[in-house]
């Protein structure tokens, strides 16, 4: 069982409310298992969406509550190895990995290996295998403690983000001209703009009234729009739909502005919506396909290019962050929120759609 000392569990019935409860410490740790306290972690909307598809996607299996209406939300994050009975875990050692908004987590290490390791805890298995790695940071040649904020904040996303984009570009676009992006000013959102800045495709923004000045501060976009102008959109380039929001009253209307000239809907993220169902019986032209990036990364595994994959990533993902957090102009700014107190404040402003996007959230473990 995973042993928590502390936690925030989220009501499954109005995500934005949480509690924080306290566990009995486990006795003594078995063979194989490892004791990770955790640091720091990132919240977004990503998260909320995790929640809220806490039943149909199994993520409320992986760390168990035992109380039916509270569930713990996952997070990405950073922890250190404070205690293990696993040989090659040893320690000290930091780690990256998905973990519940709580103290520590104790994993039944299995796969070790100088990258990192799995955790083979049985309520686990029901979820893609990326869910369950914890990478160890010795082992990663592109770890930076300097940089571990923006890692826990966007690593999970840009991932997304880049996989959507290998994706499209395998299939050419599927002869589209331009993307249509929703829910621009969301961290996915902007990371496929970045991933596209290249690529001989417009990308025209959409997003909503109070956000859209910060995308256009990004200066990624060939246009922006808010929500508003859909009907007002150049219907004459084959088009494709990145969809982020995942609100099906927008997804007809896009539909419908563009008619014969959209070719393909990308369905990534839900930040409008708790409910990821694409069927609609109003809906004209092609059908939204939903895109998982952990089923992509699984493929990856399968065919052995999984490898390859990550150097590849990880050396664009550098130059992601490197221009997110510039300096001179940084797209946003990272706010360290102090304990699981603060975390239930972060969960409650994104949960009601409130959240800033020219700030990103980190929790830091008061200890
Ligand atoms: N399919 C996959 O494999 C995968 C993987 C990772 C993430 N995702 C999805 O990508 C989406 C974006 O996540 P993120 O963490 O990148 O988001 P984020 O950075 O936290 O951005 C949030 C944005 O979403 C919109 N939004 C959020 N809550 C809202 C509400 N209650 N009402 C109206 N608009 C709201 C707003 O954008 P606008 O005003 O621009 O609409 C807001 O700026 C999530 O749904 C997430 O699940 C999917």
């Amino acid at each position: 069982m995973s042993d928590i000392r502390r936690r925030l569990m989220t009501r499954k019935a109005d995500i934005g409310e949480t509690r924080i409860a306290d566990i009995p410490a486990q006795d003594a740790l078995r063979e194989g298992e490892v004791v990770l306290s955790l640091d720091r972690f990132s919240v977004t909307t990503n998260n909320i969406t995790y929640a809220a598809y806490g039943d149909a996607l199994r993520y409320w299996t992986l760390f168990p509550t035992g109380d039916a209406a509270f569930g713990m939300m996952p997070v990405w994050g950073f922890a250190d190895v404070t205690a293990s009975r696993a040989p090659g875990v040893e320690i000290g050692a930091r780690v990256f990995g998905y973990f519940p908004m709580a103290d520590t987590l104790v994993v039944q290490a299995e796969k070790i290996g100088r990258g990192g390791f799995a955790d083979a805890s049985p309520w686990r298995q029901t979820v893609p295998d990326i869910y369950n790695r914890y990478v160890l940071c010795a082992g990663d040649r592109h770890y930076s403690a300097a940089l571990e904020n923006s890692e826990a904040l966007f690593r999970p996303l840009f991932i997304t983000s880049y996989t959507a984009v290998d994706f499209l570009r395998e299939n050419r676009f599927f002869g589209a001209r331009q993307i249509v992006v929703s829910s621009a000013s969301s961290k996915t959102a902007y990371g496929a703009a970045w991933c596209l800045k290249d690529d001989d495709v417009r990308v025209i923004a959409l997003t909503g009234a109070r956000n859209r000045a910060f995308v256009e501060s990004l200066g990624i976009h060939d246009a922006v729009h808010g929500y508003e102008a859909v009907e007002t959109l150049d219907a004459s380039l084959p088009t494709l739909y990145l969809d982020l929001a995942g609100d099906p009253e927008l997804r007809r209307r896009v539909h419908a502005r563009f008619g014969p000239a959209l070719v393909y809907d990308c369905l990534v993220g839900s930040t409008q919506s708790d409910s990821f169902t694409a069927d609609d019986p109003a809906l004209t032209g092609p059908r939204p396909v939903f895109f998982f990036a952990a089923t992509c990364l699984d493929n990856h595994r399968a065919q052995g290019t999984l490898n390859a994959f990550y150097e590849r990533f990880l050396a664009d993902q550098s130059r992601f962050f490197e221009r997110v957090v510039d300096p001179a102009s940084p797209w946003i700014r990272i706010i360290e929120h102090q304990g699981l107190e603060a975390a239930a404040q972060v969960v409650r402003r994104l949960a009601d759609g409130l959240s800033d996007p020219a700030e990103g959230a980190i929790v830091r473990i008061v200890r």
